[in-house]
């Protein structure tokens, strides 16, 4: 792992969930820690890299030499992405943005009166695609967390969404992926893919941030 390897190019990674207001007090969300997506933010930052991170609300302590933008919706990750994106090298978007967003948020708390209710929902936009599809567009590499068919939706998703990389987990294995500190990957690139066994966060953040160092300037 060259220290070097990102030097001078601009980082921009998502990480985190992201939560959807029902009410003042409720929100929609899930089961992300940012664990993935803060290692590697700490690796681009070790390889040299300006790294920026965009985080949704988790209990981690932000990296040293990383600028993190602390977004709590999608739609405020989405415009954080977009502009920090735009002129950048690369973007890794491993945050778990939340699919869908109610389609009204209650600015009073809702009362528990009615036996039954309905959260009427809309889909928020998809960021690693809007950046995949600017006109100066950083090499982009999406997440693909999958319970089966890993390596066949993550080549959907790197085909549907323009992406240059895929990291694809396994979520249906407790052990790995989500609030765990250990990883098993599948890197799916356009025509090839590389399966990296299973290991600790940091160490898989390295070993990630190494091949696109090498993918993006692969003279060096
Ligand atoms: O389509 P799916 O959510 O499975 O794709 C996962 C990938 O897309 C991840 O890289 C995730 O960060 C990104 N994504 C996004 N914006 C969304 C949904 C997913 O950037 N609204």
């Amino acid at each position: 792992f060259e220290t070097g390897a990102l030097a001078g190019k601009k980082v921009v990674i998502t990480a985190g969930p992201t939560r959807e207001a029902i009410d003042p007090v409720r929100y929609i969300s899930n089961h992300s820690s940012g664990k993935m997506g803060y290692a590697l933010a700490e690796a681009a930052a070790e390889a040299g890299a300006e790294t920026i991170l965009i985080s949704g609300p988790v209990s981690l302590t932000p990296p040293d030499r990383v600028r993190t933008i602390a977004v709590t919706s999608a739609q405020e990750m989405y415009e954080a992405a977009l502009h920090e994106a735009d002129g950048s090298e690369l973007f890794i978007a491993s945050a778990a943005v939340a699919d869908y967003r109610p389609v009204q948020t209650s600015q009073q708390k809702i009362k528990k009166d009615a036996a039954e209710m309905t959260i009427e929902l809309v889909k928020n936009p998809d960021i690693v695609s809007a950046v995949a599809a600017l006109a100066n567009r950083p090499f982009t590499v999406g997440f693909a967390a999958e319970t089966a068919n890993l390596e066949n939706y993550a080549r959907g998703k790197l085909e549907r969404k323009n992406l240059d990389l895929v990291i694809a987990n396994d979520v249906s294995d407790r052990t790995i992926g989500f609030n765990s500190d250990d990883n098993e990957v599948l890197v799916v690139e356009m025509n090839t893919s590389e399966a990296i066994p299973k290991i600790n966060k940091s160490i898989l953040a390295r070993q990630l941030i190494a091949k696109i160092a090498e993918m993006t300037n692969p003279t060096k």
